[in-house]
């Protein structure tokens, strides 16, 4: 520990670079959020599932990918006594496959859809919309079945979850990576498209060209995009079976009327992705501009020792999401305030049981008393909180086991028995 040292401005402590307060006047987008979470994904048959924050690094490592940024530079990891390496986690789904294996869930039978909600953290520069803590809903459906039909039906779950949102304008990216076999393919042909360039890649992209050539078409730097939009397409490198796929996702995304756009050179910077990848944008969000992304992962729950079973689900990025939320959409969750003017030193105990029986009876309302200021100040501020109701208490209501109600938007006053105080409180809709 530092020398106890006095604080000033300069070395004040203050929160972590891209780790951000949210304050209570931030909270009410927050819950909502939240509420149509809880509400919208059960509907569509996912049940919630809680995960640590911590796990053990190589699950990470061994899901997202060695090579991937997110496992070379982006975690939060600690070195454990026994030498045992944990970290924060950068993302879920590696979780969920871990907890679905852990706890044998494959034994029941069926397609399994869980749903989750919290903060990851990944180690990034931090800049507009890319933060060290963020928040992530996601969705994880393991389980064998019409894989086409469960590719279109996560992803209508994705859009229609902005549309219940009431969010407009997002675009929804498409591609295909492939299978086992013909990835291997395209990567071969994507070196060999590269090579011939080889001299004109940035420092990263020499670099990927040998670790996880298919992250090169991500790269953003100027020269190497100008040499991406030339590179081979996968969909030309699709074998039969996986083009017959990709065509039928397409189909019924159609169908149900999912505006898409294809982009063939989206990949993801996770390694676990496997056949349909998509990725959904907004324009108002600047450089990073994905609200949420996902896909297929169909070999991750064996390669952890679990059954041949495949996968997909996908995230969103909850700070984003909040970024483009539309504003009258989300509800006041301010609770109804109450005042309780207390005037004159003699009615403090009245004051106190007053509070403590409204409080007791209506657990919904929050009540506050003041003490200190005059009537005329609580008043207006009273009026500024938006308080419906402001309550008096002087000597002569406190003779009489009353209260004046005062109402605040029409201004009038009524003369209220305490007893009859929530009552009369819950007749006002209150
Ligand atoms: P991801 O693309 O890494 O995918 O993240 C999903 C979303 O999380 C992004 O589109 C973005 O909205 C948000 N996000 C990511 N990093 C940051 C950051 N540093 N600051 C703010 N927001 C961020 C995954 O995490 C996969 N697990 C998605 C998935 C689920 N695939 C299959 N199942």
């Amino acid at each position: 520990m530092p020398n106890k040292e006095k604080e000033t401005t300069k070395n004040k402590v203050k929160a972590l670079r891209g780790m951000t307060d949210i304050l209570p006047e931030e909270l009410n987008a927050w819950r909502y959020l939240e509420t149509v979470t809880h509400g919208f994904f059960p509907h569509y048959g996912y049940k919630e599932i809680r995960l640590p924050l911590l796990e053990e690094t190589r699950l990470f490592a061994r899901s997202i990918g060695i090579d991937t940024e997110i496992v070379q530079k982006e975690m939060y990891t600690v070195e454990e006594k026994s030498s045992r390496s944990i970290s924060l986690r950068p993302e879920a789904t590696a979780s969920v496959v871990r907890a679905f294996l852990e706890h044998n869930l494959y034994r029941i039978n069926g397609v399994k859809k869980y749903y989750y909600l919290g903060p990851m953290f990944r180690r990034e520069r931090p800049q507009a919309g890319r933060l060290r803590q963020f928040h992530q809903v996601g969705v994880e459906l393991i389980g064998s079945g019409d894989l086409a039909l469960l590719d279109a039906d996560v992803i209508e779950t994705a859009h229609n979850f902005l549309v219940e949102l009431g969010i407009e304008k997002f675009e929804i990216q498409l591609n295909h990576l492939g299978c086992r076999v013909c990835r291997k393919v395209y990567i071969e042909r994507l070196k060999e498209y590269f090579k011939r360039y080889f001299k004109a890649l940035c420092p990263d992209c020499q670099r990927r060209f040998n670790t996880n050539p298919l992250r090169l078409l991500d790269c953003k730097k100027e020269g190497c995009r100008i040499l991406i939009k030339k590179a081979p397409k996968v969909s030309d490198s699709l074998c039969g079976k996986c083009k017959h796929h990709f065509q039928e996702v397409q189909g019924f995304l159609s169908f149900l009327k999912i505006d898409f756009r294809l982009n063939p050179h989206l990949v993801r910077g996770l390694d676990y992705y496997t056949g349909i990848i998509f990725e959904i944008i907004h324009p108002e969000l600047g450089t990073q501009n994905a609200l949420g992304a996902g896909g297929r992962y169909d070999n991750l729950i064996e390669e952890f020792g679990g059954p041949a079973l495949p996968a997909t689900g996908f995230s969103f990025g909850l700070e984003r999401i909040i970024a483009v939320l539309p504003k009258e959409k989300i509800p006041d969750l301010e609770e109804t305030k109450i005042t309780l003017v207390v005037l004159g030193k003699g009615n403090r105990v009245k004051a106190l049981e007053i509070k403590q029986k409204l409080r007791k009876e209506r657990y919904d309302i929050a009540v506050e008393t003041d003490l200190q200021r005059s009537l005329k100040s609580i008043l207006r501020q009273a009026d500024k909180l938006g308080s419906k109701f402001v309550l008096i208490l002087g000597d002569d209501e406190g003779a009489k086991e009353s209260v004046q109600v005062k109402n605040m938007a029409s201004g009038k006053q009524e003369l209220v028995k305490i007893d009859r105080l929530a009552e009369y409180l819950g007749e006002k809709n209150v």
